[in-house]
């Protein structure tokens, strides 16, 4: 057995003997304590999560097993970490870290950004109102998880994000933008992707030109021969992947809503969790410990989901931004060698806002019989003056669900509450021993969000590093783009089902 094996089957081990969470806490006095780590103004608490030591010390040998320390070393220096497209993963060279050519290349292509956003400010593109920022995928998630966390009031422009390719989406945002003081912000790494680019054509007509557009592409060459001018097309390099660009030009309608001083603060919170990454011991290591434990309930304990819960109105983009993320960084059914897993790869991520996910899905968590580990993501200070008794409500809730995930109610407890009605008491029975995660930001600024974001990025490289497989590809998206082209070109032959040629004759 080869040493990646052994370690697997070691973490397998642990996995079929897990204490439950009540019992892990009453052999450990410290454990909350034990399994939290502060850095950068976030607070983590990993306490109620099923990570005994046993299976900790197996992760922990899973990870070194899998050449986690050399992984994480070419990631940061920008070797190759991207096989099936023989690149590197730049992402964190963006924002000022790391080393080698990325980071001196990323650090021009930011001045010409910042030079863009001057260039709005001082009126180059006359008095703009509106941002109409379109893009998709990781062209877009981002810049709005971004501008709609920390824009809030003060934002500067009335910012749109397009991404579906449904009319309704870029009508909705031209009712009530006037065209001659709209900025059209086109966001496309590959600047081939058919629903940015026909949203762009009818955003085109609509101004009646492209002297109001900026482009965000690392192909400028196309960017110009659809029309956009020289000097507004912002390049980012081939290696940074879609759904980690942020920190690149593709944060521009960002830095434009946000300021350019707000844009490099959430650069440097999301470099001092660069530095947590790279050099905080495992034990300690926010990012690499949370891996450890989305790993062992995936591959290990059969949770096929988790779930993120925002409990912070500012935050509700974050899941959607963490599905592709997580999603399409760890979705994969081969190991970096082309070899089938044998293992699942990442659960499937999925969640919502506090209170409102409450009173809609934790029904399933309490008593479903899914095994569901949940995060609950908190802010101390609240982003509204409407006095302290919302922001006390929101907080104390999250804090209850993690807690009553955990304790639940014995059938003795629930019968007590059912009029010794057994079916009755059996229905308020909840099984407890649930895990949770739980996630503080101090305040929500840009330090801190850039911060979060780069914390999630690092947690789903080391997942893909214990689970082996390549987070920076998405091959498997391609089919259906390409069939959607064969079938607009008329082209929907013996590629297509007969369920699928019916359903085109019918609509198209
Ligand atoms: O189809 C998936 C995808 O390639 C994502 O990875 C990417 O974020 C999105 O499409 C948009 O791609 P582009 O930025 O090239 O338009």
């Amino acid at each position: 057995m080869d040493e990646r094996s052994a370690a697997w089957a070691a973490a397998a081990e642990a996995a079929s003997d897990v204490p439950t969470l009540t019992a892990l806490f009453a052999a450990e006095a410290d454990r909350a304590g034990r399994l939290s780590v502060d850095v950068a103004g976030l607070h983590f608490d990993l306490s109620k999560m099923h990570l005994s030591k046993a299976a900790e010390v197996a992760l922990a040998g899973l990870l070194a097993a899998s050449d986690f320390e050399s992984r994480r070393a070419a990631l940061l220096s920008g070797a190759t970490v991207n096989p099936s497209e023989a690149r590197a993963a730049t992402h964190a060279a963006e924002r000022g870290s790391g080393s080698g050519s990325a980071v001196a290349a990323a650090a021009d292509a930011r001045r010409a950004m910042q030079r863009l956003v001057e260039r709005v400010e001082c009126g180059a593109f006359g008095e703009i109102r509106h941002i109409l920022h379109i893009g998709i995928g990781g062209s877009a998630l981002g810049p709005a998880l971004l501008v709609d966390a920390l824009g809030g009031d003060g934002a500067r422009y009335d910012t749109h994000i397009i991404s579906n390719i449904d009319g309704v989406a870029l009508e909705r945002a031209m009712r009530v933008c006037d065209p001659a003081r709209t900025l059209v912000v086109v966001v496309s790494k590959t600047f081939t992707t058919v629903e940015t680019l026909t949203n762009a054509e009818s955003a085109r007509d609509w101004i009646g030109g492209a002297e109001r557009f900026v482009a965000v592409t690392a192909a400028p060459e196309k960017a110009a021969a659809w029309g956009v001018a020289r000097e507004n097309v912002l390049g980012f390099a081939e290696s940074v992947g879609g759904r980690y660009s942020l920190w690149s030009a593709v944060g521009v309608t960002a830095a434009l809503g946000l300021g350019w001083v707000a844009f490099e603060s959430l650069l440097a919170g999301a470099r001092e969790m660069d530095t947590h990454f790279e050099t905080t011991p495992v034990a300690a290591n926010a990012p690499v410990l949370a891996a450890m434990v989305d790993v062992f309930y995936a591959a290990f304990l059969g949770a096929e989901t988790r779930a993120v819960f925002a409990y912070d109105e500012r935050l509700r983009f974050l899941p959607s931004f963490l599905q592709q993320l997580e999603m399409e960084s760890n979705g994969k059914r081969v190991d970096t060698t082309g070899r089938a897993l044998q293992h699942p790869s990442a659960a499937i991520s999925w969640g919502g806002t506090g209170t409102d996910a409450q009173h809609a899905v934790f029904q399933l968590l309490h008593q479903g019989t899914h095994l569901v580990p949940a995060e609950f993501v908190m802010v101390k200070t609240p982003g509204h003056g409407l006095g302290a008794a919302h922001h006390r409500q929101l907080l104390a809730n999250a804090i209850a669900q993690g807690a009553a995930l955990m304790r639940g109610r014995t059938a003795q407890e629930a019968l007590a509450v059912s009029s010794g009605d057994a079916a009755l008491a059996a229905a308020k029975t909840f099984p407890g021993n649930r895990p949770s995660s739980a996630i503080v930001l101090e305040t929500l600024q840009p330090h801190t969000l850039g911060a979060l974001i780069a914390f999630y990025e690092h947690r789903t490289f080391t997942a893909a590093v214990l689970l082996g497989i390549n987070p920076f590809d998405q091959w498997g998206v391609e089919l259906g783009k390409e069939m959607a082209r064969a079938a607009l070109d008329g082209n929907a032959g013996e590629g297509f089902d007969a369920s699928s040629r019916a359903l085109l004759a019918r609509l198209l």
